[in-house]
């Protein structure tokens, strides 16, 4: 159909004849002269139909007249130099004359223009549409690129790409499952795969060695920015490794990738920190290294002072009294104050207490009345506030202070301009093995229950399981964790005690993972490994703050894909058949 590329046609093609396909991004009437801008996937070209002596002229101009954006094109005509260079587009130093224009289909008034942003939700109900702009068509091929380079980084090194089942067995990675009625066994479902965890664990145990696969995952959770309900892992599997030995080879790989792809030179090596000093340092176990700024722990300076707010978490082995000083902060008004205490009670913050000191020295602080002079000097020396600074304060139990002030130093670092350019990548290790539910009354994995801890003794772990640490890993980027992985626990015995401490019972757990804990006792290696989200690393490589800019098709945060109107209703035939009845949903049951 066509002989180039509209995007392409350079120097190189002047006094030549092409044919070119596209559509029409614009189109102008120039009273007697139209020009049309063509585009495809490659960019844009100038098309000019002005009055001429060559047979067929009038025929081209009247057909250029009636173009309308968007309408499908084939054009045919010389390609020559252009007077007025448009130095914004690659083809900017020619011109195609046309010779014949062809609509091949004409559009239909648009509901928007790519070159418009009408919201979000417009685009998604016309993917198609959002996906033609130029800014899309780069961040998907951002993508493209990301995933054509692991593959091949990963291919040259004797990695073994296996599929995975998609209908299989539930894999807890903290997410509810998607059950799919299983129409041949009356009652029963599979669950899509939350991850190829224990699967990728087995292929370890049958021998492949070195795995991955580009895999899709599933997860009934809340949607975000940085979530969807399917994503995309790059999942990888070692055995006979240990944690140092997985790290050092995805972390080359990452940074062989960023250089390729994004142009990026990443730090050699990564820093390393424990999730303890994370918290501690910045509230977050994916700090974002960019912000120099850091909490500091007051509990010593305000355990005596009368403020209870204060002094009972600074008293207590649980609790956290930590502070923020953000330099030049002593500028925000009473309102934005507020506003970082809003922003802190989303994430579990009862209150936000401050000190302003103005830049001629004037205090302002509702907490300052609990102290007394010295005691409140003392306080504002430790955390080196000065004139022109305003400094936040978080008390409490010791994971919500970390939480909320976390946020607060992420805000902070947002509207005062403190995120500094360029890229930080950060391994976090040492995570706790367990976290306490208390609504449960139990323990739950913080990673997943396949995670071997660092000790290796079961009976070590059960007597310290408040205080084990794991041997699983983070790796994390301008704040963003781009991935997650562990070395495995490879004993069944141990396999047992875990599900013992997580409170899955020995039916359960025969029940729901008997097969592996078969497979551990059949000779399986030590082995461990790591997933990484794509969607994450490809909106990062994009300049995007959302990964659905990298997905072709994203639900909404309603869980919903505008387009195809899905999830929808099913027919109660079809329902029959696969054996499900749809229950009235009572009213607040909705979650
Ligand atoms: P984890 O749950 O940490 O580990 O997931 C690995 C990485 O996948 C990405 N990710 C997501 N991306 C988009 N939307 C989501 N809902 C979502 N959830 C996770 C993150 C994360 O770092 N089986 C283990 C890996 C292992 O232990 O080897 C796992 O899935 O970038
Ligand atoms: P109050 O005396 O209750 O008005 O509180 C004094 C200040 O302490 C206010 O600025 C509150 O926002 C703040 N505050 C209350 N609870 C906490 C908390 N848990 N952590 C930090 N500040 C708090």
């Amino acid at each position: 159909m066509r002989t180039h590329f509209c995007g392409l046609v350079d120097e190189a093609l002047i006094g030549q004849t092409v044919t070119l396909c596209g559509w029409a991004d614009v189109a102008r009437n120039l009273g007697g002269v139209c020009f049309i801008d063509l585009r495809d996937h490659e960019g844009i070209v100038q098309i000019v139909a002005e009055p001429g002596d060559a047979p067929g002229n009038a025929e081209v101009i009247a057909a250029a007249e009636k173009v309308g954006y968007e309408d499908c094109l084939r054009i045919t005509g010389t390609v020559r130099r252009r007077h007025a260079v448009n130095a914004k587009i690659r083809t900017g130093q020619v011109e195609v004359v046309a010779e014949a224009i062809e609509v091949l289909n004409k559009a239909d008034p648009l509901p928007f223009h790519h070159h418009e942003n009408p919201g979000e939700d417009i685009r998604l109900r016309y993917r198609y549409l959002d996906l033609r702009s130029a800014d899309m068509q780069r961040k998907m091929r951002t993508r493209t690129k990301l995933v054509s380079a692991l593959r091949h980084w990963l291919d040259a090194r004797g990695f073994q790409d296996i599929e995975t089942p998609i209908l299989t067995k539930a894999t807890p990675e903290g997410a509810r499952d998607f059950l799919v009625p299983a129409r041949m066994h009356p009652g029963e479902f599979y669950a899509l795969p939350q991850s190829p965890q224990l699967f990728k664990q087995i292929l370890m145990m049958a021998g492949f060695d070195r795995y991955y696969q580009i895999a899709r995952c599933f997860r009934d959770e809340a949607l975000r920015a940085d979530r969807q309900l399917e994503f995309t892992q790059l999942d990888m599997e070692f055995a006979w490794v240990d944690e140092r030995d997985v790290q050092d080879t995805v972390e080359a790989m990452i940074r062989d990738v960023f250089r390729e792809v994004a142009g990026v030179e990443l730090a050699d090596p990564f820093p390393r920190m424990t999730y303890a000093e994370a918290m501690r340092r910045y509230g977050s176990d994916k700090p974002d290294l960019r912000i120099a700024l850091e909490l500091a722990d007051v509990a010593e300076l305000v355990r005596g002072c009368g403020f209870a707010v204060f002094s009972g978490p600074a008293n207590d082995a649980g609790g956290r009294v930590a502070a923020l000083r953000i330099p030049g902060g002593a500028s925000l008004s009473r309102k934005q104050i507020d506003e970082y205490g809003a922003h802190a009670g989303k994430f579990g913050a009862k209150g936000l207490a401050y000190v302003k000191i103005a830049d001629n020295g004037e205090i302002s602080s509702p907490i300052q009345k609990f102290f007394d002079e010295a005691a409140f000097s003392a306080l504002l020396a430790h955390v080196g506030a000065g004139n022109g600074d305003i400094v936040f304060f978080g008390a409490g139990a010791y994971a919500t202070v970390s939480a909320f002030m976390g946020a607060v130093r992420l805000k902070a670092g947002q509207d005062f301009g403190l995120v500094e350019d360029g890229w930080k990548p950060l391994w976090v290790t040492d995570f706790p093995m367990f976290e306490w539910d208390g609504e449960a009354q139990r323990y739950v994995a913080l990673h997943h229950p396949f995670t071997a801890p660092a000790v290796d003794d079961e009976a070590d772990l059960r007597a310290n399981a408040g205080s084990a640490v794991s041997r699983g890993y983070d790796m994390v980027l301008n704040g963003n964790e781009i991935g997650g992985g562990s070395i495995r626990i490879h004993r069944s015995s141990m396999q047992s005690a875990v599900f013992d401490l997580l409170g899955i019972g020995r039916e359960e757990a025969e029940l729901k993972f008997g097969f592996l804990l078969e497979a551990l006792r059949y000779g399986a290696p030590p082995h461990g490994g790591i997933a990484f989200g794509i969607d994450r690393i490809a909106a990062l490589m994009a300049g995007s703050d959302s990964i659905r800019d990298v997905i072709a098709f994203p639900k909404t945060t309603t869980a919903q894909c505008l387009m195809t109107g899905a999830p929808s209703p099913i027919a109660d035939a079809q329902l029959a058949e696969v054996h499900v009845q749809v229950r009235a949903q009572k009213t607040g049951e909705a979650d």
